[in-house]
């Protein structure tokens, strides 16, 4: 077995900035614990000076994990380290990580600091860091843009006062794989002290080279790679871990068998994890995780595929715990303990779960649904998080609607502890339905978006709909699932309805 490298994973703070991935602190933590049991070494948890929600957000992560590192981003100030301090600290591993950049165009425009002037800021910011948490991590922001023997100064400089890794961002996606695994060589033999710290990468893919990047790197000797779920992050995104990950195992030939501590079998959930989380879906033919990496279509393809699995897959959807289309011999019969028995076989853990709730629901789906398989199951522990509070419930709805009728919608809601009801005529029956609701609740909201999709297969397959509303300057998702698209739909508003008023 080859070394094993670090990862880092910044979905919560380089994902999580990036338009349209912003999660409450729920949801966030609910990441986080998934994030954990994935195996990542680290969590950045967020930049702790951004604002007070990203504040109280690194700090709930950091009480919360119980295995791995949690890091907060700072820049080079005095403020901002000790913002981050404030948070991590109460981690049981935390990690501060400094930041500041080191390329010409950079220093001379953003930072207005000579190079000089960025060696002293360096060793001062890390000192500062360092004398108040244990791990830090310094990364020369825009490296692969700057002067490869100013980034060895910059790195002997942090390492010297104190960091323990020195991270080589490729900030805008610009490097080449070649390039970029001579850089990795050129750091490692032209830094002094680079052996008193681990070399991380951290891989941006504007120009698609993300992973290719990172793998560069690792081969070139990085002991650590920064990696996204899903490859979410700025602009176009970070290196995906799932993605590194399953080359580095596919292709352990390549990489003189590098191990990493991903669970494999966990990719697949996170990455479903983090698309109901953030109502973001990845495309269909995306690499690894997508919905069609293990379809085979083609009549040639299905036929090598029966006489032999690896006549066409390279890695086994089982590998990566992506759910096959078994039929669970379960049905509206069975007992609870037979569905713990089927979650574990999936790769979940019923002791630290809502299983009251779980079990509540799947007694629900097995009465609509003959047969359920291991997606409907996965949906089921999916919508765990969904109700984080839940000011209002549904206790029923009645839809009347056609193509020569005005659609109207009876919705009764549970409201606090009275039950209240209203009707209302609207442009078919969702809007029928999300107009008898704002009628209940007498909140204003605006419909941002509305999405509908089928997370199973099968006329009886599970909806689920996922809408953005906005109220009073504060936007919030929702989603919903049913065998019945307009229930899905009443759930998904009053979801974003209840977070509307859980975060106001
Ligand atoms: O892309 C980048 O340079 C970063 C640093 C702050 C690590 O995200
Ligand atoms: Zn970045």
């Amino acid at each position: 077995m080859g070394k094993r490298i670090i990862v880092f994973d910044t979905t919560l703070r380089d994902g999580e900035q990036a338009p349209g991935f912003s999660m409450n602190i729920h949801e966030k933590l609910h990441m986080a614990r998934q994030l954990e049991r994935l195996g990542v070494d680290v969590v950045e948890a967020g930049f702790a000076a951004a604002s007070q929600e990203d504040f109280e957000s690194v700090k709930a992560i950091a009480m919360e994990l119980k295995t791995c590192i949690t890091a907060s981003l700072c820049r080079a100030s005095r403020g901002d380290i000790a913002a981050a301090w404030n948070a991590v600290q109460y981690a049981k591993r935390p990690r501060l990580h400094v930041f500041l950049a080191t390329s010409p165009i950079h220093m001379e425009y953003k930072l207005r600091m000579t190079p000089e002037e960025v060696l002293t800021r360096t060793r001062e910011a890390v000192a500062y860091a360092r004398s108040l948490c244990p791990d830090v991590e310094f990364s020369a922001e825009d490296a692969s843009r700057s002067e490869a023997d100013f980034v060895c100064r910059v790195f002997e400089t942090a390492i010297d006062a104190g960091a323990g890794t020195v991270n080589f961002p490729d900030t805008v996606g610009y490097a080449t794989p070649d390039e970029f695994a001579d850089m990795i060589r050129y750091v490692l033999t032209h830094t002094k002290n680079i052996d008193r710290a681990v070399l991380s990468v951290h891989c941006h893919d504007d120009l698609g080279m993300a992973v290719a990047n990172t793998l560069a790197a690792v081969g070139a000797g990085a002991g650590q790679i920064e990696t996204t779920i899903n490859g979410i992050g700025e602009r176009a995104g970070n290196a995906a871990l799932e993605e590194v990950t399953a080359a580095l195992k596919a292709r352990a030939d390549q990489y003189d068998g590098i191990t990493t501590g991903i669970d494999m079998t966990m990719l697949y959930k996170t990455s479903r994890l983090l698309t109901s989380l953030t109502g973001q879906k990845v495309q269909a033919n995306k690499a690894v995780v997508g919905e069609n990496a293990f379809a085979h279509e083609a009549g040639i393809h299905q036929h090598g595929i029966l006489a032999n699995k690896k006549t066409y897959e390279i890695l086994s959807p089982e590998e990566l715990g992506i759910p096959t289309g078994k039929k669970m011999v379960l049905g509206k019969h069975s007992g609870r303990h037979a569905l713990e028995e089927r979650l574990r076989e999936l790769g979940y853990d019923p002791d630290k779960m809502d299983m009251d709730r779980i079990f509540a629901d799947f007694k629900v789906l097995a009465d609509s649904k003959k047969e359920l398989t291991d997606r409907d199951i996965s949906v089921l522990v999916e919508k765990d998080h969904e109700q984080i509070s839940e000011h209002f419930a549904l206790i029923r709805f009645i839809i009347n609607s056609g193509n020569t009728i005005t659609a109207t919608a009876n919705i009764r809601l549970r409201d606090g502890d009275e039950e209240k009801e209203e009707v209302a005529t609207g442009d078919g029956p969702i809007d029928a339905a999300f107009k008898a609701i704002g009628k209940i609740t007498g909140m204003d909201c605006r419909l941002e978006s509305y999405e509908i999709e089928a997370l199973t297969e099968g006329n009886d397959a599970i909806g689920a709909a996922s809408v953005r509303l906005s109220h009073a300057g504060s936007i919030q998702r929702g989603r919903g699932s049913s065998t019945d698209i307009v229930q899905a739909s009443i759930l998904a508003y009053l979801d974003a309805v209840n977070k509307l008023i859980a975060f106001s």
